[in-house]
C-alpha cells in the first residue's frame, strides 16, 4: 500500500469485516491443554492479526506491538483516535528493558513488588517502539498482566503485545468475552474467552517520567495507599525527589484542574470514557433516597440503580427498570468488579438514567469513583471526542 492509499484507508469509515474465531480456555486446565487451545490465537498474533485476550483487569485487544500495521488495525477496529497511546504488555522485567530508554532503580523495585499485576508504568520509550504505539509521545506504558491466560499467550508468542481495552471507543471496558463480542465481533480475528475478569477496572497508570516524581495518571487496583507506602519504604535508597509535596503530586495526576496539563501527559484522558448509553448520575447514599422519592413512577420505570446492599434494603426495587446491588458498602472491590458489566445490562434494558452510589475515595474506591465520574461527565472540557 502506498502512503496515500494507507492514509485514505485509515481515514475511511469502511472497515473490512472478518470472521471472528472464538476460543474458550479454562485457566484451571493443565498447561498442556491450555497451550493446545491457545495455539491458533498465538499463530494469529504472530501473523499480525488482532486477538482479544483476558487480563486480570479487563479484556484487551492485542496485536504485535512491533508491527506498525497491526497496531494501526487496532485503532481502526476500535475506532480509536490515533493520539491515544497504547499499553504494551510483556511477560517479564527482562522483556521491558529493550522497549525503554531509561531504567531507574525505582522501576526495578516497582516491578519486583507489583508485577505481574494491575499496574502500568510509563517510561521514556526506546526506538524499538514506534510512535504509532505511543500515540506520538516519547514515552511508553508497559505492564505485566497476572492473568494466567494472558501470561501464557505472551510467553508462547514471545512478542510484546499492544493492547488497549477491547471495547469500541467510548464504550465501557469489557469484563467478559461476551462484551468484546458485542463491540467487536466481525472486526477482529479472534476472542479468547476465559470468563469474567477479576478486578473489572483497568490498571493503575503510574508515570515515572516527570522530574518532580512519580504520578498516578489513572487510579486502579494498585492503590494510592500501596504506592505511597512503597515510596516511603524506599525513600532512602531510591528516592530521587526532594519535593515536600510528593504525596499530593503522586495522587493528583488524574485530578488536575488544568485539563491541558493532563491532556499533555496522557492524551487518552481527554476522551469520553467508560460511558453507557444511559445518563449516569452519581450520588451519595443519603442523597439518592431523596432524589428517587421525587421521581414519577414513569421515570422510575426507566431508571436503573447501581447500589450497595445497605441502600437496597431501604428501597422498593421493583419500581425501577433495572437494579444491581454489588454487596456491602465497604466492598469497593465488588462495586468495581460489577460496574462495567452492569452498565451494559442497563443499556440492553433501555434504561435512560443510571443512579449510581458514590463510595468513599480510599483504596479501590478511588478507581471506582474515577470511572463513575468519567461516565457521568458525558463530554469533557477538551471537546467531547470519544474514546476509551
Ligand atoms: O488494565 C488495563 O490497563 C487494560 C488491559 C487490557 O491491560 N488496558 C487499558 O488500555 O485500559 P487503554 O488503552 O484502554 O487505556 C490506556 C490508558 C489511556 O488512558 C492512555 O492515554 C494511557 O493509559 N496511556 C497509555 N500510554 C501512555 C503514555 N505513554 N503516557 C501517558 N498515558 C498513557
Ligand atoms: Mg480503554
Amino acid at each position: 500500500m502506498t502512503r496515500r492509499e494507507e492514509d485514505h484507508f485509515l481515514a475511511a469509515d469502511y472497515y473490512p469485516l472478518v470472521e471472528t474465531l472464538y476460543i474458550t480456555v479454562d485457566p484451571e486446565q493443565s498447561q498442556e491443554i491450555m497451550d493446545a487451545r491457545l495455539a491458533t490465537a498465538v499463530d494469529y498474533l504472530r501473523a499480525s492479526k488482532l486477538v482479544a485476550i483476558p487480563t486480570e483487569t479487563v479484556y484487551g485487544l492485542a496485536a504485535n506491538a512491533l508491527d506498525e500495521m497491526a497496531v494501526k488495525r487496532i485503532f481502526l477496529a476500535k475506532g480509536r483516535p490515533q493520539d491515544n497511546p497504547m499499553i504494551v504488555h510483556v511477560d517479564s522485567a527482562a522483556a521491558i528493558r529493550p522497549l525503554v530508554s531509561a531504567w531507574p532503580v525505582l522501576a526495578e523495585k516497582l516491578v519486583e513488588r507489583f508485577m505481574p499485576g494491575p499496574l502500568t508504568l510509563i517510561f521514556p520509550k526506546s526506538d524499538l517502539v514506534s510512535t504509532t504505539v505511543s500515540g506520538g509521545l516519547d514515552t511508553i506504558g508497559i505492564r505485566i498482566p497476572s492473568h494466567p491466560v494472558a501470561l501464557r499467550i505472551l510467553e508462547l508468542s514471545a512478542l510484546p503485545l499492544a493492547a488497549p481495552s477491547a471495547n469500541r471507543s467510548g464504550r465501557p471496558s469489557p469484563t467478559e468475552a461476551a462484551h468484546v463480542a458485542m463491540d467487536l465481533d466481525s472486526r477482529i480475528d479472534c476472542i479468547v474467552d476465559a470468563g469474567s475478569t477479576d478486578v473489572g477496572l483497568e490498571s493503575t497508570v503510574l508515570d515515572l517520567t516527570p522530574v518532580r516524581g512519580p504520578r498516578i495518571l489513572r487510579p486502579g487496583a494498585v492503590t494510592l495507599e500501596a504506592l505511597a507506602s512503597f515510596f516511603i519504604e524506599h525513600r532512602e535508597e531510591a528516592w530521587p525527589f526532594a519535593d515536600e509535596d510528593w504525596l499530593s503530586y503522586l495522587a493528583a495526576g488524574h485530578e488536575s484542574s488544568d485539563t491541558s496539563q493532563i491532556v499533555a501527559r496522557s492524551p487518552g484522558m481527554k476522551y469520553r470514557h467508560y460511558a453507557p448509553k444511559a445518563r449516569v448520575c452519581v450520588l451519595r447514599a443519603e442523597d439518592i433516597a431523596s432524589v428517587l422519592s421525587e421521581l414519577s413512577t414513569e421515570v422510575r420505570a426507566h431508571s436503573a440503580l447501581f447500589i450497595s446492599q445497605e441502600l437496597a434494603e431501604t428501597l422498593e426495587l421493583d419500581d425501577y427498570g433495572a437494579t444491581h446491588c454489588f454487596g456491602p458498602r465497604h466492598r469497593a472491590d465488588l462495586a468495581g468488579h460489577d460496574l462495567f458489566a452492569a452498565f451494559r445490562i442497563f443499556d440492553k434494558k433501555g434504561c435512560e438514567v443510571i443512579f449510581a452510589e458514590a463510595l468513599d475515595e480510599e483504596g479501590l474506591g478511588r478507581a471506582y469513583m474515577n470511572r463513575l465520574n468519567k461516565s457521568a461527565s458525558a463530554y469533557t472540557e477538551a471537546g467531547g471526542e470519544e474514546d476509551a
